[in-house]
């Protein structure tokens, strides 16, 4: 098939996981530790690529922590927001969905309401300025201990109008999701939307605990389901949304090769997968970048590249109304370009 990248960059699209600490660019670390005033082991943009290198999961985290450290001020957690949404314009992503980790900032002494402002200022006028909808997840690190995954849900109760739902990442191996079954119990009961990662670097029964046990609504990654065929047919059953993240995985080591990825085998059971780009700041890569790379990897057709970007919004926590416009958005885009939608 010959893919056009145009074809991709055109399609409205949303975004369902996207750390928001993991769209730091180089540059922006950069200016931040200087005016932040923090001492950092780098001079240039590319000292600090360099030190990106990372063979795994707990590698990359060690590298995203120490690079969250220069978010200090409310205008940083802004600016960091800000210029992830402008890149979503560009990208043609026309709604969002996306992480902060507070306890990877509060526990440096950073306050909750500081990341969290800042933030949602920037969400705000993404909204007014660019068009782009979105909704906040809160992400509890699930290598920390549990009182202060409930601080942190404490602190989110007091901004259920700017936080929409929670979420578990960070270390999965050794941390199933059972464990923390008493604090999404909490969440849900305070009216939370869930989801929680699952399944990246951990086995298939961490996708069905998370199920099973914290109720979760979304799946984040939830690649390991592909060793586990009853699992993907309840998976395809359930039509459990999957956001998985291709080139994360293969920059983390999950799969070797983006040829070895699961994402159209997944898509052609039947599961309702979508595509995201996780961190791109450290993966290399924002959302078209990871369409493009998978599609012509495992040679997608237009209409399965077409079934991601209409399942990103199916999956969304969108009201019922928005989701109707941006559906309709897309279906007038494939009509006008006559794309098989089968
Ligand atoms: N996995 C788990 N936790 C994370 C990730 C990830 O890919 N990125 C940021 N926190
Ligand atoms: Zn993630």
């Amino acid at each position: 098939m010959n893919l056009d990248r145009k074809f991709i960059d055109s399609l409205p699209k949303a975004e369902l996981h996207l750390h928001l600490e993991g769209t730091l660019e180089p540059a922006h670390f950069l200016a931040l530790a200087k005016r932040n005033n923090i001492e950092i082991p780098y001079r240039t943009v590319a000292d600090v690529k360099r030190a990106y290198r990372f063979g795994n999961l707990q590698e990359f985290l060690d590298i995203y922590y120490r690079g969250s450290r220069v978010l200090v001020q409310e205008r940083d957690f802004f600016e960091l927001t800000w210029a992830y949404l402008e890149r979503a314009r560009a990208e043609n992503i026309r709604h969002v969905e996306v992480f902060f980790d507070p306890q990877a900032h509060t526990s440096r002494g950073v306050h909750f309401d500081t990341v969290l402002s800042g933030i949602a200022e920037a969400l705000e006028k993404g909204a007014r300025e660019l068009g782009i909808s979105s909704r906040l997840i809160m992400c509890f690190l699930r290598d920390l201990n549990l009182a202060s995954a409930f601080e942190a849900l404490e602190q989110a109760c007091e901004h259920k109008d700017r936080i929409s739902a929670v979420g578990l990442d960070s270390a999965e191996a050794g941390y199933p999701p059972g464990k923390f079954k008493d604090l999404f119990d909490l969440a849900k009961a305070e009216g939370f939307r869930t989801v929680a990662h699952a399944g990246e670097d951990g086995p298939p029964s961490n996708i069905l605990e998370a199920i099973d046990i914290l109720g979760i609504e979304r799946i984040d990654h939830g690649i390991a389901c592909i060793e586990d065929d009853g699992l993907m047919t309840r998976l395809a059953e359930m039509k459990m949304p999957l956001t998985v993240c291709p080139l994360s995985n293969v920059k983390l080591g999950m799969v070797e090769r983006m040829q070895d990825h699961p994402l159209r085998a997944m898509l052609e059971s039947g599961l309702m997968v979508t595509v995201n780009s996780d961190d791109p700041a450290y993966f290399g890569g924002y959302l078209n970048e990871n369409y493009w790379l998978a599609a012509t990897a495992l040679n997608l057709s237009q209409a399965q590249i077409y079934r991601l970007a209409r399942n990103s919004f199916q999956a969304s926590f969108l009201d019922h109304a928005r989701k109707a416009e941006l559906l309709s958005e897309l279906d007038a885009h494939a009509g006008n370009r006559s794309i098989g939608t089968g």
